[in-house]
């Protein structure tokens, strides 16, 4: 596996696999990588001839000094994982090489960026969309793989593709569990024993909201029969639990699309917040 530091370096390297006619796949990490991540590198190796992830922790898609500061970085570890699954080149850019001053642009979305994720941290969606447009036209991949555990952000991401004409095909791969049902993420890492076992809540709780809908499409109801199952938690907090459809991420008062309606759940545990989803029909 090739570590590229640098833009130029990037360039360099994939111009020569570009003129060859290898495809380009693309999987943006932010590291601590896990199984989930592991799984878009998998993906990105079936359906392309050369894998590029990068990681790179981006200051501006983050509200939190703190959230950012205890970030997760484990850059060892993770060199050594991507280089195991087979991952061709790891781009790791520093700060200033991603953002040569103060950034000076940003980018805006009108309505999903505001819903769910976007209202509880404000300018965040922001931030990744900055940041994935710099990254894609650093690499220009073919293809680009997220995890399904971020909807909200594939939804994002997909309006930055559509709107600035961005020819890449994005994949959107199912979300990797642990055995409770928890969804893998870099943030678990911050879990005690105790609260990673009581998180796998998280999943049952979507289980539970997901039946309850099918069998009786009574919105109002299952959001109470959701929170109620927090309500003995000690240690889980609900932020939200919303009955969305993907094409504005607002809470829905119709199933009529079905295919199109997810539930999305946010959870404090602590100082960590989790984030999950189901889609109705999966
Ligand atoms: O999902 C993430 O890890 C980040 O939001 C991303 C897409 C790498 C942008 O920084």
């Amino acid at each position: 596996m090739k570590i590229c530091k640098t833009v130029k370096e990037v360039r360099n390297t994939l111009q020569n696999s570009r003129s060859k006619g290898q495809s380009i796949g693309f999987v943006p990490t932010m590291g601590a990588l896990h199984q989930g991540h592991l799984k878009l590198v998998e993906a990105s190796k079936e359906n392309c001839d050369l894998t590029v992830t990068s990681i790179f922790v981006n200051p501006t898609q983050f509200n939190n000094a703190d959230d950012l500061s205890n970030y997760p970085k484990t850059i060892d570890e993770d060199s050594e994982k991507l280089m195991t699954t087979g991952c061709d080149i790891l781009f790791l850019p520093d700060v200033k090489e991603m953002y040569l001053s103060k950034p000076q642009l940003r980018i805006g979305f009108d309505g999903i960026a505001e819903q769910l994720e976007g209202s509880f941290r404000p300018g965040h969606f922001d931030g990744v969309g900055l940041v994935v447009s710099k990254l894609f036209n650093i690499i220009q991949p073919d293809q680009a793989f997220f995890g399904q555990k971020d909807l909200q952000q594939f939804f994002i991401v997909k309006a930055l593709v559509d709107h600035l004409n961005y020819s890449i095909q994005l994949r959107m791969v199912p979300t990797v569990r642990e055995s409770n049902g928890l969804a893998m993420s870099s943030r678990n890492m911050r879990l005690s024993e105790k609260e990673r076992k009581e998180a796998g809540l998280i999943y049952k709780a979507l289980g539970i909201g997901q039946k309850s809908l099918l069998n009786s499409s009574d919105i109002q109801a299952v959001k109470k029969e959701v929170k109620e199952l927090f309500d003995t938690s000690e240690r889980l907090g609900l932020e939200y639990f919303e009955i969305i459809s993907t094409d504005d991420f607002k809470p829905t008062e119709s199933l009529f699309n079905k295919e199109k309606i997810a539930l999305c759940i946010a959870v404090n545990i602590g100082q960590v917040r989790l984030i999950d989803n189901l889609m109705l029909i999966s």
